[in-house]
């Protein structure tokens, strides 16, 4: 197996950190327009090998696409963060050109390789991936955002219970913005629903809270998060290279599930060695579709401004 991560900054870093120590692969490429520091970052990780006792050989390269060659699965998280009072929405441009220019450059030399966006805004960046992907099936290009999105509101919900967080799951819907939907009704600590242990008005805080998880960090570090987005995208490198078939929320191309077509959109889908393998879906009440709906919505209007910017 081989892995490449497009973007060694501070959550491409971790996520190869987090990679390498899974033990996943027989190498794995970091790639970025920094010479020296991706060099050097790729050299330190390597320099763990037998310390932490992984195989995967790590090799940083400045902008060398033909490194990457014959990757099984490729995480692009180049592209600006977010700065404080600056919105998801501002990064659309820049990054998308930075995404599509990588897309078209894996593509040439892994054709096969499953295409994981982390890049923002999320839902959008990888539309803007799919639209230069060559025909490349929807299924073998995806956004990382619900794993982390779920990540952040079972931390607040366990946290609030004084439980382990193992032992809180949850799914949550949308887009990787401040309309995502967490769901309480899919939402259990070990199979008892979370309703039964929470009272509406905490969980409501919960799922503010969770909401503005990200601009919470933002506003914190004065850049956006990179432990949890970094373990999060490395937990979807897992799934597909261990063929794992996990259940998980992330940003997946509809083409008509949830009455939705031609955006990407956080949904629970089957992670496996082909990406997606099934989209799930659930059997959402009126109140939960709407704001399904609502999301989708504000998704679609920025992918709008997207293909206005880029062809
Ligand atoms: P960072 O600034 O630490 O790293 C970005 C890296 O991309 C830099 O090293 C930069 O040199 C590199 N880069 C820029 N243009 C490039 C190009 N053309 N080719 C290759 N590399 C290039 O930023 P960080 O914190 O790692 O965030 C990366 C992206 O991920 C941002 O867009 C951020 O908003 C997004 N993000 C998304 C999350 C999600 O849930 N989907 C969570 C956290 C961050
Ligand atoms: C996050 O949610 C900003 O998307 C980034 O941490």
């Amino acid at each position: 197996m081989k892995i490449s991560i497009i973007g060694a900054g501070n959550v491409g870093a971790t996520c190869a950190n987090d990679i390498i120590n899974l033990n996943l692969a027989d190498e794995l490429v970091l790639l970025d327009v920094k010479e020296g520091i991706t060099e050097g970052k790729a050299l330190d990780l390597w320099q763990t090998s037998s310390i932490r006792q992984f195989e995967t050989y790590v090799r940083g390269v400045t902008e060398d696409y033909a490194a990457t060659k014959g990757s099984d699965v490729v995480v692009i998280t180049a592209g600006l963060p977010r700065k404080p009072g600056m919105s998801r929405d501002d990064l659309i441009e820049i990054n998308a050109g930075i995404v599509q220019h990588a897309t078209r450059e894996i593509i040439k030399y892994s054709p096969d390789a499953k295409i994981i966006i982390v890049s923002n805004p999320l839902d959008v960046m990888t539309y803007a991936a799919h639209m230069v992907a060559n025909g490349k099936p929807p299924a073998e290009v995806f956004g990382m955002a619900g794993i982390l999105d779920a990540a952040r509101y079972k931390a607040f919900i366990a946290q609030e219970l004084n439980v382990s967080p193992i032992s809180v799951h949850a799914i949550l819907m949308g887009g990787h913005g401040d309309t995502m939907v967490p769901l309480p009704r899919y939402t259990t600590i070990s199979s008892v629903p979370v309703t039964e242990l929470l009272s509406k008005e905490k969980l409501d805080a919960i799922i503010e809270r969770t909401k503005f998880g990200g601009g919470e960090l933002v506003k914190l570090m004065g850049t956006s998060a990179w432990y949890a987005p970094g373990a999060a995208a490395a937990q979807m490198v897992s799934a597909i290279v261990k063929n794992s078939r996990r259940l998980f929320p992330v940003s997946a191309y509809l083409q008509g599930e949830y009455g939705i077509s031609d955006i990407y959109l956080g949904v629970p889908v089957i992670l496996g060695r082909n990406g997606i393998q099934q989209i799930i879906e659930l059997d959402l009440n009126d109140e939960e579709m709407a704001l399904v709906s609502q999301s989708a919505k504000a998704v679609r209007d920025l992918t709008d401004i997207l293909k206005t910017k880029v062809k």
